[in-house]
């Protein structure tokens, strides 16, 4: 367990360092789509800047504090380094912060389909764990200028006001969130298990980014999430922010959150939505 002083200095070492990629990404990214689609491959030029964010990422964080573990969606992982005793880069944390266990889990541009068709909701994910569990979190939706933060134990906080997730709303009252992976096999039984989800709920969103749809849960935007194939970098920040904002972030029959299914929405509609799905088998395909 760290001191809350801790996490805030991570985190605003985080939201710097996610300030900074999104300037990047903004003034790098052509004005207009088709000028992308005009390009002799439209995915490696996305491609190239996903990495080139990622690496931004990387390299301001290997300034700040070198001993750190890195995994990031495009570079991978890169394992913390032990340093002299007591040099840790943070203050706040005592030893070096290999040591202190601290590893940055990033996803330089959540929501890379919205990027790429000039959609307004993209964004740069950046999660801070210490001894494996997430302390701070930040969500840059870079087009919408929003900057969503947490630190464990300190609230979730959008533009200096503090999240609270919607609660007390019955399913059948609820806009539901959720995402499709790229897969057609496993979008087939997504497309499925959705046919059982719309007709009873309010509606349903597709946004294109996990980050942000955990966001809106937090700012209450929408009232749940769900999604099967989503990946450890694309919830770590936000499923800290929707977390603090009062959500349940878990996976099906008890487990936490995990590629499988992550799911997140006020207790009360958490286990209504959660009841719905498990017997639908979400996590097939
Ligand atoms: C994707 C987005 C999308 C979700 C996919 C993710 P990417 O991340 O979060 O909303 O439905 O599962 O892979 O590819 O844009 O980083
Ligand atoms: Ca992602
Ligand atoms: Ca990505």
């Amino acid at each position: 367990m760290i001191a809350m002083a801790d996490g805030d200095a991570l985190l605003e070492l985080a939201v710097s360092i996610a300030r900074e990629a999104g300037e990047m990404l903004l003034a790098k990214r052509p004005a207009r789509p088709e000028v992308l689609a005009t390009k002799s491959s439209p995915t490696d030029v996305v491609t190239v800047l996903d990495r080139a964010a990622e690496e931004l990422i990387r390299t301001r964080i290997r300034q700040a504090r070198p001993y750190d573990a890195i995994l990031g969606e495009e570079g991978g992982e890169t394992p913390g380094l032990s340093g002299p005793s007591g040099e840790g880069s943070t203050p706040g944390l005592s030893g070096p912060s290999g040591e202190g266990g601290v590893r940055w889990v990033v996803d330089p541009i959540d929501g890379t389909v919205n990027f790429l068709y000039g959609l307004p909701d993209w964004a740069v994910s950046i999660g801070v764990e210490v001894d494996g569990e997430i302390v701070a979190g930040v969500v840059h939706n870079v087009p919408r200028a929003e900057i969503f933060t947490a630190v464990r134990g300190g609230g979730a906080w959008l533009a200096g006001e503090r999240l609270r997730c919607n609660t007390g709303v019955p399913l059948s009252r609820a806009l539901v969130a959720t995402g499709f992976g790229y897969g057609a096999e496993r979008r087939r039984v997504q497309a499925e298990v959705l046919a059982d989800v719309a007709p009873v709920v309010r509606d349903i969103r597709r946004g294109g980014s996990c980050a942000i749809d955990l966001c809106s849960v937090a700012a209450g935007r929408v009232d749940a999430y769900y999604e099967r194939g989503a990946n450890y970098w694309d919830w770590a920040a936000a499923g800290l922010v929707a977390a603090e904002a009062g959500a349940r972030v878990a996976g099906l029959n008890g487990k936490p959150a995990n590629p499988e299914l992550t799911l997140s929405a006020a207790p009360g509609l958490f286990e209504e939505l959660h009841d719905l799905l498990a017997p639908l088998d979400p996590e097939r395909g």
